[in-house]
C-alpha cells in the first residue's frame, strides 16, 4: 500500500452563527444572513476540498470535551441533533456522518505508542458536539466524506499552557503516522477561534452586523499580528509567540487543534492561504489554509522517533 497524504490543513472556526447565517436545511432556526466575510470564506475552503478530494477529513473540536484522555469517534454511522448549549437559539442542527472507524482506530493507537491516554467512544447514540459539526459543515456540506472526529482533552488549561500543547504535538505525530500507514489521502480541520474575548449578551436581532466588531482591541491587534507571520510562512515564530498570544488574547487555540494539525504536518515553514477574517460575538476568526500538496509537501515519510 502507498504511504498516505495530508493534502492540505485548514484553520476552520466554529461558531455556530455561521451556520445560523446561512438557513441550511439541516438547522431549524431562520436568519437574514450575516458574518458573510467568514461565510464567504468558508467557499474558499469548499472550492479547495472539491478540488483536493480527500478521502477523509480529520477535525479536533474543543467542544467534545473528555476529562480523561484524547477520545476519537468510533461508531461507522452517527446521527442525530445537535443543540448548542449556549446558543440553543441559533443552533439545532440535524446531523449525519460516515466515520472512518479504521483510521479512527490507527489515531488512537498510535497515540497511545507514544504515551497518550487514548479510547475509542464507542456509544452508537452519541451527540456529536457543535463544534465538530459546525466545522464540518462550513467545509463540506454534502457530508459526503468520511470524517475522524479527535477530543480536547484541555490539558493544556488544567496543566500549563506549554506541556498542554506538548501534549498536543504528540497528538499530531500520532495522527501523521496513522495517515502514513493508512494509504488515507487526509484533510485536517483545527476548529479554532483566535482572540476569544466576546460580548456577554447577544443583540436582540442576532444577525444584526451593526452590532458586530472586535470585543477588544489588544485581542484584535494580537489576531492580525499572528495573521501576518501566517500568511509570510513564518510558522517558527507564530509558534514562539502561541502561549503569548493565549494568555493576552485569551485564544481558543489553547485548546490544542492548531498545534495537532501542524504536528501532524511537519510544521511546514509555509505560508498560510488567508481566506477570511471576522468577529462573531467579538471574537476572532481567521480561515486559513496550509496547502501541502501544492507545495509539493504532502508525501509522509516514517518519522524518526515514532515508534511503528
Ligand atoms: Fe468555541
Amino acid at each position: 500500500m502507498k504511504d498516505g497524504e495530508i493534502l492540505s490543513g485548514f484553520l476552520a472556526p466554529h461558531p455556530p452563527h455561521l451556520v445560523y447565517g446561512e438557513n441550511p436545511p439541516q438547522n431549524e432556526p431562520r436568519s437574514r444572513g450575516g458574518w458573510e466575510s467568514l461565510r464567504w470564506a468558508y467557499d474558499h475552503v469548499r472550492e479547495s476540498i472539491e478540488r483536493l478530494r480527500p478521502d477523509v477529513l480529520l477535525v479536533h473540536s474543543p467542544h467534545w470535551i473528555t476529562q480523561v484522555g484524547h477520545h476519537f469517534l468510533g461508531v461507522p454511522r452517527l446521527a442525530g441533533r445537535s443543540v448548542d448549549p449556549i446558543f440553543p437559539d441559533l443552533f439545532r442542527y440535524d446531523f449525519g456522518m460516515d466515520v472512518d472507524v479504521e483510521l479512527a482506530e490507527a489515531c488512537c493507537e498510535e497515540g497511545r505508542k507514544l504515551g497518550l491516554v487514548t479510547k475509542m467512544m464507542r456509544n452508537p447514540k452519541f451527540r456529536v458536539d457543535y463544534g465538530t459539526i459546525t466545522t464540518l459543515h462550513m467545509v463540506r456540506p454534502q457530508w459526503d466524506i468520511p470524517v475522524v472526529g479527535l477530543s480536547a482533552n484541555n490539558t493544556p488549561y488544567y496543566l500549563d499552557t506549554k506541556e498542554g500543547l506538548k501534549e498536543m504535538d504528540l497528538l499530531g505525530k500520532a495522527t501523521r503516522e496513522a495517515i502514513r500507514k493508512s494509504g488515507r489521502r487526509a484533510v485536517l480541520l483545527a476548529s479554532n477561534t483566535l482572540s476569544h474575548w466576546h460580548f456577554h449578551e447577544q443583540p436582540e436581532v442576532p444577525e444584526d452586523m451593526s452590532k458586530e466588531h472586535p470585543a477588544r482591541y489588544d485581542g484584535y491587534l494580537w489576531d492580525i499580528r499572528m495573521i501576518e507571520l501566517m500568511r509570510k510562512g513564518r510558522m517558527a515564530d507564530v509558534f514562539e509567540l502561541l502561549p503569548q498570544f493565549i494568555d493576552e488574547a485569551f485564544a481558543e487555540v489553547k485548546s490544542g487543534a492548531f498545534t495537532w494539525m501542524h504536528a501532524a504536518m511537519g510544521y511546514p515553514q509555509l505560508a498560510g492561504k488567508f481566506h477570511g477574517y471576522g468577529t462573531v460575538i467579538g471574537t476572532g476568526n481567521a480561515v486559513m489554509e496550509w496547502n501541502l500538496q501544492e507545495a509539493g509537501l504532502s508525501r509522509l515519510e516514517e518519522t524518526a522517533g515514532v515508534a511503528s
